[in-house]
């Protein structure tokens, strides 16, 4: 049977220079923080135990760790430091250990597999992932000697021929759990950075005639996030990610680059996405669903064979049944739309329920609030709305009611009623042209006092 894997992510670091007052972990990428990304890809290994650890006082790292428990490293003082941290939380495990950092989101769970399998099989008392750096300066180099891998030099310590070398630590190392105490331990600070190097476990194992193996993966996995041009570069690879998953998932997008999605974003089958679209936290899209370009999603449920805007906007707490249509500047806040409902062209329905098969007319407000509470419209099924119609809530609209276009619904209508919610309009015949005399004489007086006005200045 083999053994279990354990997780140790890093994220105790400073990140200072992503001038924030956010810890740098919990920036987001895809509407997730940057840890989560490293959880989720780490909790797909289905390992024992995932243990974090971050600095003094970061309670809001430690939260986002949850329910996973976190070691409190007590000062930056290197990536073997950190590690070392860890150790009380990793007590009575003796299967590998994989450490990963916390600010390196774009590792696939394929890649710490990959590791994972290939340190058993070697027999590896240490090995890290590999890749090949385009610019090699700011990693650490793998030297490599005989298919093992002999020591990890960093940077600022490397002699001219050690620079040289472009197959860069990515910082995922996997250690033997019966010998890390003892390999963490041994780790000390006689370098240019006076830092516990973590990557120094290598030297240490050979030492002990233990075997240390690199496994080389792509360098696009492996960017750290130190900046917010990193942050940036980072989002455009997971975006892309999570665009070619959503296609080879059978949704058809127009022009994927224009298309933005959060990690949780889910799709039926045959969904048509037009361009512009972006997808908030929280959205679900059932099969053969079209959403047009420009529209703006986020905590919504919306069901099969819909159609939805362009430019329409969805907020969170809706839920858009089958077959709704919502059109062009519709904005939805808090609102179900019943299935095969109509709202075509600018309105907002905010804190609203709309019945199965009812049609709201262009200009509808929802008015939900009164400058201290929200309140909710109800509109049963097969209503209709008439244009430019103000539902002051709380108002309830029954069954098969008609609002005329205009009106100001202030009380509930019953089911199967007509309301006129507007004031009676009056024509007078034939009194057009009287009228228009009026406004010219009207008209004419004014400029008449301009001028005299300005001829006196
Ligand atoms: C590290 C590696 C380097 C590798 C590079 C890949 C070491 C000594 N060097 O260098 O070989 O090529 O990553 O990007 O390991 N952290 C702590 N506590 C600390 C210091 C760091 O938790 O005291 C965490 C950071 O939050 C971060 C991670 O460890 O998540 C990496 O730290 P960083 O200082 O960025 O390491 P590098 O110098 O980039
Ligand atoms: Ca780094």
């Amino acid at each position: 049977m083999k053994s279990p894997i354990a997780v140790v992510v890093l994220a105790a670091g400073a990140g200072t220079r992503m001038k924030s007052a956010l810890p740098k972990v919990l920036h987001p990428l895809a509407n997730l923080p940057m840890v989560a990304h490293v959880l989720a890809n780490a909790a797909a290994l289905k390992p024992s135990r995932i243990v974090g650890v971050i600095a003094p006082g970061a309670t809001r790292v430690a939260e986002a760790f949850a329910p996973h428990p976190t070691a409190v490293q007590d000062r930056p003082l290197g990536t073997g430091h950190a590690a070392r941290a860890a150790l009380g939380a990793l007590k009575g495990h003796d299967g590998p250990v994989l450490v990963v950092f916390g600010d390196a989101p774009l590792v696939t769970t394929e890649s710490l597999r990959k590791l994972v399998a290939a340190c058993g099989k070697a027999r590896a008392a240490v090995g890290v992932l590999g890749f090949t750096a385009r610019d090699p300066s700011p990693y650490g180099r793998l030297i490599v000697e005989g298919g093992e891998l002999v020591r990890i030099v960093e940077s600022k310590d490397a002699d001219a021929a050690e620079r040289a070398v472009d197959f860069c630590n990515s910082g995922v190392m996997c250690i033997d759990g019966r010998l890390i105490a003892k390999l963490l331990g041994a780790i000390r600070d006689d370098n240019v950075k006076r830092e516990f190097y973590l990557t120094d476990a290598v030297r240490i194992a050979r030492a002990a005639g233990h075997k240390a193996i690199a496994v080389a993966g792509a360098e696009a996995e492996f960017q750290g996030i130190n900046s917010r041009v990193e942050l940036a570069v980072a989002e455009q690879a997971l975006q892309q990610r999570l665009r070619h998953a959503a296609m080879l998932g059978g949704v058809t997008m127009t022009d994927p680059g224009t298309v933005w999605l959060s990690a949780d974003t889910k799709f039926g089958t045959d969904v048509t996405i037009g361009p512009n679209v972006r997808f908030g936290p929280g959205v679900t899209v059932g099969a053969n669903t079209v959403i047009k370009a420009f529209c703006d999603i986020e905590g919504a449920r919306i069901g099969k064979g819909a159609i939805i805007g362009p430019f329409a906007r969805i907020r969170p707490g809706s839920d858009v049944a089958d077959e709704a249509h919502i059109g062009n500047f519709v904005e939805l806040k808090a609102t179900r739309m019943g299935r095969g409902a109509k709202a075509n062209h600018l309105a907002y329905l905010g804190d609203a329920d709309i019945g199965r098969g009812s049609n709201i007319g262009a200009g509808t407000i929802a008015v939900n609030y009164d400058g201290y509470g929200k309140h909710r419209t109800i509109i049963g099924p097969d209503v209709f709305i008439g244009s430019n119609s103000s539902l002051v809530a709380p108002v309830k609209v029954g069954r098969g009611a008609n609002v005329t276009a205009g009106s100001v619904v202030t009380e509930d209508v019953p089911a199967d009623a007509v309301a006129f919610g507007r004031a009676r309009q009056v024509t007078k015949k034939g009194r057009a042209a009287a009228l228009r005399a009026k406004l010219r004489d009207r008209a004419a007086v004014a400029r008449k006092a301009a001028a005299e006005r300005s001829s006196k200045k």
